[in-house]
């Protein structure tokens, strides 16, 4: 790894999220030099950075003393404050909730609805529409002439997977991947909106509110109508709550995912010893599963805020403070992995990051897993040979990124 010359604050910066192996040099200095360092960069609230492995895994295990309430992600001052003025001065929590937000009993309350549906047992009964859906996007490539741009392929797949739990039709998938995008990787100039987030957020929500009121007229069972149908303590959700349910699973199980499979499918291609050995031994398609999902981190930060005084790694932080959760730091940390910068699918034990842990821990990690290991397979069934063709993008955002563009050239089977 070459030696950081950025500052510290440039890991406020979504810039610096399109280019990994400054930021990844950036996050081993400040591992190595102040691993709990605080951070006040132009136009951002002031944070602590939780960069090291077992730090990140205390605060989210002390989740009454660092809770998810009010800030969970990092966004310029200057852009939330454009956005609620768009918004007329609405806040975000008036018109949608969601797991992410909620704390303590609530949050448990609200987990607990969908919990067992995202249980690997739970999940068996979509595993073949998994697997059907996998073939049908991989069978695109059958159709291009050797070359194509793989994040359309990789991009398309885990959204028709979510939207079809929430049963949206595909003819309207188009537009939900714009209004997914501009809710999630809104610092990217490719997916802005006007009015921002929140515009495509009340986009959203206009949509849902039909499938709703059809779904509690007409309960089918499916995810989408347990939610639609949910009560907590004898009455339905409000409808912030049910919106919120259906948009965090809606954008938390499409882009991540997505990047996921682009940026994992980067590292095969600049390591195809990788590729061949799991096409060679598609028994480690398991371990191979875990290492892209460490490698590629989707997520690269969630907040918390500290409820009471208490010293941290060594620092005192005080009740208020805000503290920034960095994934791919954790998912890179040398304290725990042996070579961390070495793609390795048959690396074990591999304790990431990348779903993060305690009470908020992913609640589709099952479902994910599920969906790079169809994909991948289908991959190595289909495709003889595939190898870059031109240079590949990243998102610029310091929230959820990974490759947003990945030109390939292939040879079926
Ligand atoms: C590779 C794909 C994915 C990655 C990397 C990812 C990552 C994460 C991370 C880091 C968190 C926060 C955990 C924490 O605070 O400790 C999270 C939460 C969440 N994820 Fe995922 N996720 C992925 C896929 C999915 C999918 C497919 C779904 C559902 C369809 C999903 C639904 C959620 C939900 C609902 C939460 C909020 C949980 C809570 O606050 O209790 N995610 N995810």
């Amino acid at each position: 790894m070459s030696v950081s010359t950025l500052p510290k604050e440039a890991i406020a910066d979504p810039r610096v999220f399109t280019d990994p192996a400054a930021l990844h040099s950036l996050l081993a200095r400040i591992r190595q030099e102040d691993p709990l360092t605080f951070i006040e960069a132009e136009d951002y609230a002031p944070f602590w950075l939780v960069s090291r492995h077992s730090d990140i895994l205390e605060v989210e295990r002390q989740a009454t003393q660092f809770i998810n309430a009010p800030r969970q992600v990092l966004l310029p001052l200057s852009y939330e404050a454009k956005a609620r003025a768009a918004s007329g001065g609405v806040e975000t929590a008036a018109i949608m909730r969601n797991l992410i937000l909620m704390d303590g009993d609530e949050h448990k309350a609200y987990r607990q609805i969908t919990q067992s549906y995202f249980t690997p047992k739970g999940l068996e009964g979509v595993t073949a529409d998994i697997n059907q859906l996998a073939a049908e996007f991989i069978g695109r490539m059958d159709q291009a002439e050797g070359e194509i741009d793989f994040a359309e392929v990789a991009m398309a797949f885990p959204l028709r997977v979510v939207m079809s739990m929430l049963g949206v039709p595909p003819q309207d998938e188009p537009m939900m991947l714009r209004l997914t995008q501009q809710t999630l990787s809104s610092q990217d100039p490719e997916f802005q909106k006007e009015g921002g987030a929140r515009a495509a957020m009340m986009e959203m929500y206009a949509y849902f509110q039909t499938i709703i009121t059809d779904l509690r007229a007409a309960p089918d069972g499916s995810l989408a109508s347990v939610i639609a149908n949910a009560r907590v303590d004898g009455e339905f959700l409000p409808d912030r709550d049910v919106f919120g349910y259906f948009n965090i699973i809606a954008t938390a199980g499409h882009d991540t995912t997505s990047y996921a499979l682009t940026t994992g499918m980067l590292a095969f291609l600049q390591n195809p010893e990788q590729l061949e050995r799991l096409r060679a031994d598609p028994a480690m398609m398991p371990l191979a599963v875990e290492e892209v999902l460490r490698w590629t981190t989707p997520v690269k930060h969630f907040c918390r805020t500290a409820v009471a005084d208490c010293m941290l790694a060594g620092k005192e932080v005080k009740a208020g403070d805000l503290l920034l959760l960095s994934f791919p730091s954790g998912s890179f940390d040398e304290a725990i992995y042996e070579d961390p910068y070495r793609f390795r699918i048959d690396r074990r034990p591999n304790r990431h990051l990348a779903f993060g842990t305690g009470p908020h821990v992913c609640l589709g990690q099952y479902l994910a897993r599920q969906e790079l290991t169809s994909f991948f397979r289908e991959l190595l069934d289909r495709i003889e040979y595939v190898e870059l063709a031109g240079a590949p993008r990243f998102v610029e955002g310091s929230f959820v990124g990974g490759v947003k563009c990945l030109p390939v050239r292939y040879r079926r089977l």
